[in-house]
């Protein structure tokens, strides 16, 4: 039998959602242990610890306040004791806590398990770009899948139906990952191309930043609606620049491509913080601190990875949204310069 566990530093309350989702399969799955395991970052909420609420009240009253969690979801507060007995283990956190995760769990995963990642986010390292899954896999040496999708996921605690994709190269342990994740609020859409899935997932939060830029201009739907366009084939030209043949181009028509891009941009908590960015001229991480209530975003942190490694390569103006979001993110350049050089053919691609 499987035992299912997820990680979910707190921060997002994605990690949650899946824990909520997945608790509620495997009771019903022959095949898997009854029991889920979070590990949740321990801290105080009105004096009591939060992995005592979990426990006690079946909320995570932080960070997915009002949705009732199964009674078979356990949360613990380390994370060894969370993957230790796993043989699926679901990795979702902000991008920037993974490496530490990663060091913790090393050396107490099961030789036999496998981990789907829901993050969000890629990683710049001497080799170039790396993705979360290429990450894990090679810090815990097991398969790795991905899971992406247009996903805000207090609409998915509200059981809203909408889509996602699993990334998986095994078809056998594709079906095992859907059997996890879906419902009929929450259908899931398998393809073999586990990249594919999460360079659509961590590029969207870039064109995210761009189209909050545009809310907070006031320049209304048509204008966000170029960027949404643009941004969207900057995503395509990127992730084919780096993995070239390694990606399908069909993967940007799934979920976890045009669905999340149109989500994200219309109503996630990066383009939030971009419009605040512009009105309020305050920096993102304080306008993170001040607005979401410990939650971590993606999207500035990604559009200064992502220009890292575009300068790197000395084709950022293969990319001009993405270079001019990075430059009013990092480089005090005003908003409207958001279209300058806009007009790319990329007809080619
Ligand atoms: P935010 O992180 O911008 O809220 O985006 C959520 C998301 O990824 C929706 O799929």
């Amino acid at each position: 039998r499987g035992v299912p566990a997820a990680t979910n530093a707190g921060l997002d309350p994605m990690g949650t959602t899946a824990a909520r989702i997945v608790g509620t399969n495997v009771a019903k799955l022959a095949d898997f242990d009854d029991t889920v395991k979070i590990w949740v970052h321990e801290e105080l909420v009105d004096g009591r610890k939060l992995t005592d609420i979990i426990n006690t009240e079946h909320v995570n009253v932080r960070y997915l306040p009002g949705h009732k969690l199964p009674d078979n979801v356990v949360a613990v507060p380390d994370a060894i004791e969370a993957v230790r007995d796993a043989t699926h283990i679901i990795v979702v956190l902000p991008h920037q806590y993974i490496q530490h995760l990663l060091d913790t769990v090393h050396g107490s995963i099961l030789p036999n398990a496998s981990a789907i990642s829901l993050i969000k986010g890629i990683g710049i390292s001497d080799q170039g770009m790396t993705t979360m899954t290429q990450l894990i896999h090679r810090t815990l040496a097991i398969p790795v899948s991905s899971l992406s999708g247009a996903n805000i996921a207090n609409e998915i605690a509200e059981e809203k139906y909408c889509e996602t994709t699993i990334g998986c190269q095994d078809p056998d342990e594709a079906i095992v990952w859907r059997s996890l994740f879906n419902t009929p609020y929450f259908q899931v859409n398998c393809v073999a191309d586990v990249i594919g899935v999460e360079f659509c997932g961590a590029l969207k939060n870039v064109v995210a930043v761009g189209a909050g830029f545009i809310d907070g201009l006031h320049l209304g739907n048509n204008t966000k609606a170029a960027i949404i366009r643009i941004g969207f084939l900057e995503m395509r030209r990127l992730a084919m620049h780096i993995a070239g043949g390694g990606i399908q181009e069909s993967t940007f028509m799934e979920s976890c491509g045009l669905a999340d891009v149109i989500t994200t941009c219309y109503g996630g908590r990066n383009r939030r913080l971009a419009q605040e960015f512009v009105q309020t001229g305050k920096s993102m991480p304080q306008l993170e601190k001040e607005l979401l209530d410990g939650q971590k975003l993606q999207g500035y942190l990604t559009a200064g990875e992502v220009h890292s490694y575009i300068d790197s390569c000395g084709v950022t103006d293969h990319f001009p949204l993405f270079t001019n979001i990075y430059q009013i993110c990092y480089e005090n350049k005003p908003p409207h310069t958001i279209f300058a050089g806009l007009n790319v053919d990329f007809s080619r691609d």
